[in-house]
C-alpha cells in the first residue's frame, strides 16, 4: 500500500529515528572502535557502529512506515525500489566515518525522505556534539530552533569553500589538482570530511560555500535539502542537478563565479 505524508510528519519521524540513531553512535564510539570492513579501496572503512546504526535505522522505520522503500549507505535498496507516490528514506548511518574511527567530532547520522525521486524532509544530526539541522521542502532550514539563511558574501575571492576527496587514489588526485588551482582564487578551502555536515555549515554560513565531486545520494540528501533551504544554489554542472559528477552548493552571489572557475578545472572530470 502506498501511503505518503506531510513533509512536517516526515521530519518528525526522521528527527526521532535519527536522535535515537546518534545515541547508539555515541554510545558504541565511547566503548571503542574499529574498522570491520573495508569497501571501495582499502581507506574507505565501515565500522561496527556504521552497520549497527543502520540496522537501527531501517529497524526503527519500518516499525512506523513499512511499506517505506529504503536507501542506505551499508545495507543499501533492501527489498522494495520506491513506488511511485510512495516515500524512500535515505540514510547516512555515520557521515565522516572515518572522523568517527579518529574520534574526531565531525561525523553525523543523516536521514531525510524523498516522494517522488524529490527530497521533502531532512535532518542531519552531529554524533559528537547533539548539533542537529533540519529542513522541509518549502519550509525553511533550522538548526535547534532557529532559522537559517547562508552566507551573504558576494566576493569569490572572500569566500571560505569547504570540499572533499573521494576514496579512490586517482579521484583523489584529481581533485587534488582541482583543489590547488582554485585555492589562489578563495579566502580559503576547508576539508573537514562529513559532506552533510559540510552542506550544514554552509547552511548557515560557517563556510560560505562547499562543492564535491562523487557524492553517494546518503551523503547529500538531507544536507542539500538544508542547504537549499536556507538559499544556497544546489546544482551540478550547467544546470544539470546535483550528483555524483558534482555538487556546487553556492549563495547566488557566489554560485557563477565558483562554477564558472570549477568548470575550467573540470571539477567533474578525471575518475
Ligand atoms: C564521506 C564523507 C567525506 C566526503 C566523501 C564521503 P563517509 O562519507 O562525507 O567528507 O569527502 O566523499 O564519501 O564515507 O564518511 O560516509
Amino acid at each position: 500500500m502506498i501511503r505518503t505524508a506531510p513533509p512536517q510528519e516526515l521530519l518528525e519521524i526522521a528527527i526521532d529515528v535519527a536522535r535515537d540513531a546518534a545515541a547508539t553512535a555515541h554510545r558504541m564510539r565511547a566503548e571503542g572502535v574499529s574498522v570491520a570492513a573495508t569497501k571501495s579501496t582499502a581507506t574507505d572503512v565501515v565500522t561496527a557502529a556504521d552497520r549497527a546504526v543502520e540496522r537501527q535505522v531501517l529497524d526503527a522505520l519500518r516499525r512506523v512506515r513499512p511499506e517505506d522503500a529504503v536507501l542506505g549507505e551499508e545495507y543499501g535498496a533492501g527489498e522494495t525500489g520506491p513506488a511511485a507516490g510512495g516515500v524512500r528514506w535515505i540514510i547516512d548511518p555515520i557521515d565522516g566515518t572515518v572522523n568517527y574511527l579518529y574520534g574526531l567530532p565531525y561525523c553525523a547520522v543523516s536521514l531525510a525522505a524523498e516522494v517522488d525521486g524529490r527530497v521533502v524532509a531532512g535532518v542531519v544530526r552531529n554524533v559528537a556534539t547533539g548539533e542537529e539541522w533540519t529542513a522541509t521542502a518549502g519550509g525553511g532550514a533550522w538548526r535547534d530552533g532557529e532559522r537559517l539563511g547562508c552566507s551573504t558574501e558576494t566576493d569569490l575571492g572572500q569566500a571560505l569553500v569547504a570540499t572533499g576527496f573521494g576514496y579512490d587514489p586517482r579521484r583523489r588526485a584529481h581533485q587534488a589538482r582541482v583543489v590547488a588551482e582554485l585555492i589562489p582564487h578563495v579566502r580559503d578551502i576547508r576539508r573537514m570530511g562529513a559532506a552533510a555536515l559540510d552542506l550544514c555549515l554552509a547552511a548557515e554560513g560557517r563556510v560560505d560555500a562547499y562543492y564535491e565531486k562523487g557524492l553517494a545520494a546518503w551523503d547529500l540528501a538531507a544536507g542539500g535539502l538544508v542547504a537549499t533551504e536556507a538559499g544556497l544554489r544546489v546544482t551540478g554542472l550547467d544546470g544539470r542537478p546535483a550528483g555524483p559528477d558534482l555538487v556546487i552548493a553556492a549563495p547566488p552571489a557566489l554560485f557563477e563565479p565558483l562554477h564558472t572557475r570549477l568548470a575550467a578545472l573540470d571539477a567533474s572530470g578525471g575518475p
